[in-house]
């Protein structure tokens, strides 16, 4: 055996250990059926490969499962952390979400496979979070990325999760009104994006404060597709909080105010 191939042996063998090792800090998940959709071997590659850089100390159970990515509860070195990791298996990715990719000027070259492509959505949703959470956007802190997996601040408390919009009980509906539209006209005029699936799923409150999570399809202002993005987020919001009982602000007013220019 030459030399080469010792190496390639001796490497092989310790990716499988990797592996190993990963799993079992991929601790119970009450999802066992879809353990291994989820945690293939690239996606355990990228996790030990987080493990290893000391983003992650350990992975626990499932805080969500969608049709494109799953969030899970992790631990890091300096507190709790949720991770995206999105499914290389999924087939969504082969259907609708390709047209915002080539819209994007940001990511000119496209490829067609699908592993490409999911790595390339984790990495269009952290740039977004990246971009929002420097102008200071309430997002999640968009903490690490490899691959398909994405480490971002956990919103919540005590392994707990934060409750969504939706699901929050608002002891201040008004405030939380206002800070929700500061938040769509800052990302608009200072990050120069448009949210594009914001809705009260999208939004999780904590302690009276708003995160909004979700980001991965946040398309530029620039784009021509942008602005029935951006009507659609404030008619969601507006429907949402009119119901509350909160007095709004014309979906006409919140435009202009995003968008004219000063
Ligand atoms: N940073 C986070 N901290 C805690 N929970 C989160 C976080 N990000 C997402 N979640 C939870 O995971 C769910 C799904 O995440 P989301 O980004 O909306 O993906 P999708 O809706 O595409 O499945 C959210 O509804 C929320 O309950
Ligand atoms: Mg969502």
């Amino acid at each position: 055996m030459d030399r080469l191939k010792k190496i390639e042996k001796k490497l092989s063998h310790k990716e499988e250990e990797y592996i190993r090792e990963s799993k079992l800090l991929v601790k119970h998940s009450e999802e066992y059926e879809s353990l291994e959709e989820v945690f293939n071997k690239p996606t355990l590659m990228s996790i030990y490969k987080l493990m290893n850089k000391k983003v992650i100390k350990w992975v626990d159970g499932i805080i969500s499962s969608g049709k494109e990515s799953r969030v899970y509860y992790a631990m890091g070195w300096k507190g709790e952390l949720a991770l995206k990791i999105y499914l290389t298996t999924s087939l969504e990715f082969k259907k609708g979400l390709i047209q915002y990719l080539m819209v994007d000027p940001r990511f000119p070259r496209i490829r067609h496979d699908t592993f490409y492509l999911v790595k390339l959505w984790a990495k269009k949703e952290y740039t977004n979070l990246k971009e929002m959470y420097s102008k200071g956007v309430p997002v999640p802190k968009p903490i690490a990325l490899h691959n398909n997996v994405l480490v971002m601040e956990f919103i919540g408390k005590d392994g707990l999760r934060a409750p969504l919009l939706r699901e929050a009980s608002l002891s201040n509906p008004q405030k939380i009104y206002f800070l929700l539209l500061n938040a769509i006209e800052k990302m608009v005029r200072e990050v120069g994006l448009v949210h594009g699936d914001l809705s009260e799923y999208n939004v999780m409150i904590l302690d009276d404060s708003i995160y909004i999570i979700d980001v991965s399809q946040a398309v530029p202002i620039t784009l021509p597709i942008s602005i029935e993005l951006l009507k659609r987020d404030i008619r969601n919001i507006n429907n949402y909080f009119a119901e509350l009982g909160v007095e709004i602000i014309s979906d006409e007013e919140i435009l202009r105010r995003c968008t004219e220019v000063e």
